[in-house]
C-alpha cells in the first residue's frame, strides 16, 4: 500500500529518495512521485507505474535540491495516474499521504469556494490546500495543529514548504510513520524497511503525533504542540533487504524457504534439550484466562480460524475468532479473563491496529503474532510472539501464514500444558512431534511437477471449489483465497458436510474441486462429499496423507499425498501443495505473481 519518504540533508536527495521508494515497491503500488525544494520552488516529478519510470523522469530532469518527498501510491480516491500520483503541491507547499481523509469532499468544497483550484481526484490535494490556506494567517507550527484537527480519518503525512528548505513535517494518525537520524541529515518513512540504507537509528510517532525534521534536530510534539520526546531505537545494523537469489518470484522463493523458516521459528520457541517450549516473557499466569479471543485480515484470519480448532482441542479456553473489520465496530463484550490475540505479518493492517488499539481501551491483555517486530501492532501490545520467518515480499501471504499458524500451535500447546489439560508425556510427546515437521514440509515441496500440470487446469477454470472438514476447513478457505488473488480465478473454500445444503448446485461437468481429506477423523466422511461431487461430474484434486490403505474410491482426477504426522500437524503440510498450485495456475496465464492487481502487501487503510 501506499509508502512515505523523506529526507531534509545537506546533500542532493532525489537518488536516495528512489532507493527508499524501490524498498517500499512490496507493499504494492500503482504509480510514484517525488518534490524537492530548489530555490525557492517546488519541483514534482510523478508517474503511473513503476518507481523504475520515475527514476528515468528523474534522471532526464535532473531533479536537484537538497530537501525533498517521495512517495509510492495505492490508489483509494481517483483511479491511478499520474495526475492522481503523490506529492499534490499548491503554489506554496508539498504533500505527501498514506490513509484516507474522510471528510475530503466537505473540505474540498470549502477551498473551492475560497478559489483554490483542484487537480486531482484525491482526497490528499485537500491538505495541500488546507496548509496553504492556514499559514496566511498562522505560523507553521500553529498551522500544523490547526489542519491536523481540521482532518477526519487516517493519516501518515509528509509536507514540505517552498520557502522553508531547511525542514519536513511529518505526522501521524492510524497509519504509520517513522523517523530516521542521520549524519548532518534526517529522515522521514512510512516504515523503517524504507531508512534502513541510511540509518539504523529509528523513533516511531504515535497516534495524533507530529514532528519537525530538520538536517541537525528533529523535534516531537503532541496534537496541541506540546513538545515531548521519543525513544531513539537502534535497529539492527545491516540492511536486511530481501533478495531474490535463483528465483524469478518471491512468490516461489517464500513457499520454498518454508522448511528453514519452520525451523527457525521452532528453534526460537522450543528448547529441544529440555523438550520444552519457552515462552519466559508471557507476562500472565495462565490460570487467569478463561477465554480467548483471536483476531487478523485475509490469510492472517485463516490462521486464527486453524488455531481455534487446536485451542478447542487442546485446552479448556472458550475461544472466538474475528475479522478484524468486524471486530472493531461490534459491540464488544470485553472481559477481564481474556486474552486477545492479534494476527498480522506486516503488524500494520489498519484493522488489525483499530481493533487492538479497541481492547487496549478498554484496559484488555493483548498479545500480537506479528512477523515485523517493530511494526505498530508490536509497539502496542502487551505480549509480542514473533514468527521469525524473514521479510516476506510476494503480496500472497505464504511462509508468513505457516509461521502464524506454527506460533499459535505452540501457545495452545504451552496452554494447554500450563492448565494441565494434557500430562507431561503427552506435552513432550507433541513437541517431539513438531520437530518431524520441516523436513516433511521439505519433502511436500518435491510434489512440484505434478501440481505444475494440475495448476493449467485450474487457471483456466470458469470457477472451482476447495473443500475440508476440521483443519482442512480453513485451509480450503486459504487455497481458494491464494488462487483468488494470484491466479484470478473464482474459488470458494466451503465446509465438506455445507455442500449439500446449497453449493452442490453450482458443480457442472468439468468442474476443477479440490477435496482435502488427510486420514484423520473426518477422511470417510469427507470421501463421501468427494463422492458426491465426482458424481455431478467435479474433476477432483485429492489432497490427502500418506497411508498403507489404499484409497478405494474411483474416477479421483488427480491425488498428492503429504506425509501423515500428528494430525493436527496436517494444515502445514497440505496449505504448501495449495500455494503451489495458486503459483503455477498464476505462472501459466502470466499474471504479476509477485504484485497481483488491485492487491498490496501492507493494507493501511480500512
Ligand atoms: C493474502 C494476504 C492478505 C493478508 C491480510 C492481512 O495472501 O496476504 O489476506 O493476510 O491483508 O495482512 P497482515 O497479515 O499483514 O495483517
Amino acid at each position: 500500500m501506499c509508502g512515505i519518504v523523506g529526507i531534509v540533508s545537506t546533500k542532493e536527495v532525489s537518488s536516495r529518495i528512489v532507493n527508499s521508494l524501490r524498498k517500499l515497491e512490496y507493499r504494492g503500488y500503482d504509480s510514484a512521485g517525488i518534490a524537492t525544494i530548489v530555490e525557492g520552488n517546488i519541483n514534482e516529478v510523478k508517474r503511473e507505474g513503476r518507481v523504475d519510470f520515475l527514476e528515468k523522469d528523474i534522471l532526464k530532469l535532473n531533479l536537484k535540491g537538497d530537501i525533498g518527498i517521495g512517495h509510492v501510491r495505492w490508489a483509494t480516491h481517483g483511479k491511478p495516474s499520474k495526475i492522481n500520483a503523490h506529492p499534490h503541491s499548491s503554489d506554496q507547499v508539498s504533500v505527501v499521504h498514506n490513509g484516507i481523509i474522510e471528510n475530503s469532499t466537505i473540505l474540498k468544497k470549502l477551498l473551492e469556494k475560497k478559489g483554490y483550484i483542484f487537480k486531482s481526484q484525491t482526497d490528499t490535494e485537500v491538505i495541500a490546500h488546507l496548509v496553504t490556506d492556514y499559514l496566511k494567517k498562522n505560523s507553521l507550527k500553529s498551522t500544523i495543529i490547526k489542519v491536523l484537527k481540521k482532518l477526519h480519518g487516517s493519516f501518515a503525512l509528509g509536507i514540505i514548504f517552498k520557502d522553508r528548505n531547511d525542514l519536513i513535517i511529518g505526522a501521524r494518525r492510524g497509519s504509520p510513520l517513522a523517523v530516521g537520524y542521520g549524519p548532518n541529515e534526517n529522515y522521514l518513512g512510512s516504515d523503517s524497511y524504507a531508512l534502513k540504507s541510511m540509518t539504523n537509528k529509528i523513533s516511531y510517532l504515535d497516534d495524533g503525533e507530529f514532528c519537525i525534521i530538520k538536517k541537525d534536530q528533529i523535534e516531537f510534539f503532541e496534537a496541541h504542540g506540546v513538545k515531548i520526546n521519543k525513544k531513539v531505537l537502534n535497529l539492527s545494523k545491516e540492511d536486511t533487504y530481501y533478495e531474490k537469489g535463483d528465483y524469478k518470484y518471491f512468490m516461489e522463493k517464500e513457499i520454498d524457504e518454508q522448511p528453514s523458516t519452520l525451523n527457525d521459528c521452532i528453534n526460537e520457541y522450543i528448547d529441544k534439550h529440555n523438550n520444552q517450549i519457552n515462552l519466559y516473557n508471557f507476562p500472565w499466569k495462565m490460570n487467569l484466562f478463561k477465554s480467548i479471543v483471536l483476531i487478523g485480515c485475509g490469510t492472517a484470519y485463516h490462521s486464527c480460524l486453524v488455531a481455534k480448532y487446536w485451542i478447542e482441542q487442546n485446552t479448556s479456553l472458550d475461544v472466538s475468532i474475528d475479522i478484524a473489520s468486524e471486530f472493531r465496530y461490534r459491540k464488544v463484550r470485553f472481559k477481564n479473563d481474556c486474552l486477545y490475540v492479534f494476527v498480522s505479518q506486516s503488524g500494520e493492517t489498519a484493522d488489525t491496529y483499530a481493533a487492538l488499539e479497541l481492547c487496549k481501551k478498554n484496559k484488555m491483555k493483548t498479545c500480537a503474532v506479528v512477523n515485523v517486530v517493530e511494526s505498530s501492532i508490536a509497539r502496542e501490545a502487551d505480549l509480542v510472539l514473533p514468527i521469525y520467518c524473514g521479510q516476506e515480499i510476494g503480496v500472497a501471504s505464504t511462509k508468513a501464514f505457516l509461521g502464524q499458524m506454527l506460533v499459535l500451535y505452540i501457545l495452545s500447546i504451552k496452554i494447554s500444558f500450563d492448565q494441565k489439560f494434557i500430562n507431561k508425556h503427552e506435552y513432550q510427546s507433541k513437541i517431539k512431534n513438531l520437530l518431524l515437521l520441516s523436513n516433511s514440509a521439505k519433502k511436500t515441496l518435491k510434489l512440484d511437477h505434478k501440481i505444475l500440470n494440475i495448476g493449467k487446469v485450474f487457471a483456466h477454470a470458469k470457477g472451482c471449489m476447495f473443500l475440508g472438514r476440521g483443519y482442512s476447513f480453513p485451509i480450503a478457505l486459504e487455497g481458494a483465497l491464494k488462487l483468488k488473488e494470484l491466479a484470478y480465478v473464482h474459488a470458494e473454500g466451503y465446509p465438506a458436510g455445507e455442500m449439500k445444503h446449497g453449493p452442490l448446485a453450482l458443480i457442472e461437468e468439468g468442474m476443477p474441486v479440490v477435496v482435502i481429506a488427510p486420514r484423520d477423523d473426518h477422511y470417510k466422511k469427507t470421501m463421501s462429499n468427494m463422492q458426491e461431487v465426482i458424481a455431478r461430474g467435479a474433476k477432483v484434486l485429492l489432497i490427502t496423507t500418506k497411508s498403507k490403505d489404499e484409497i478405494t474410491s474411483e474416477n479421483i482426477w488427480e491425488i498428492i499425498e503429504v506425509d501423515q504426522l500428528n494430525n493436527e500437524l496436517i494444515p502445514f503440510l497440505i496449505t504448501i501443495p495449495l500455494q503451489k498450485l495458486a503459483f503455477y495456475s498464476a505462472l501459466e496465464k502470466g499474471y504479476d505473481i509477485d504484485k497481483p492487481r488491485n492487491l498490496a502487501k501492507s493494507v493501511t487503510v480500512e
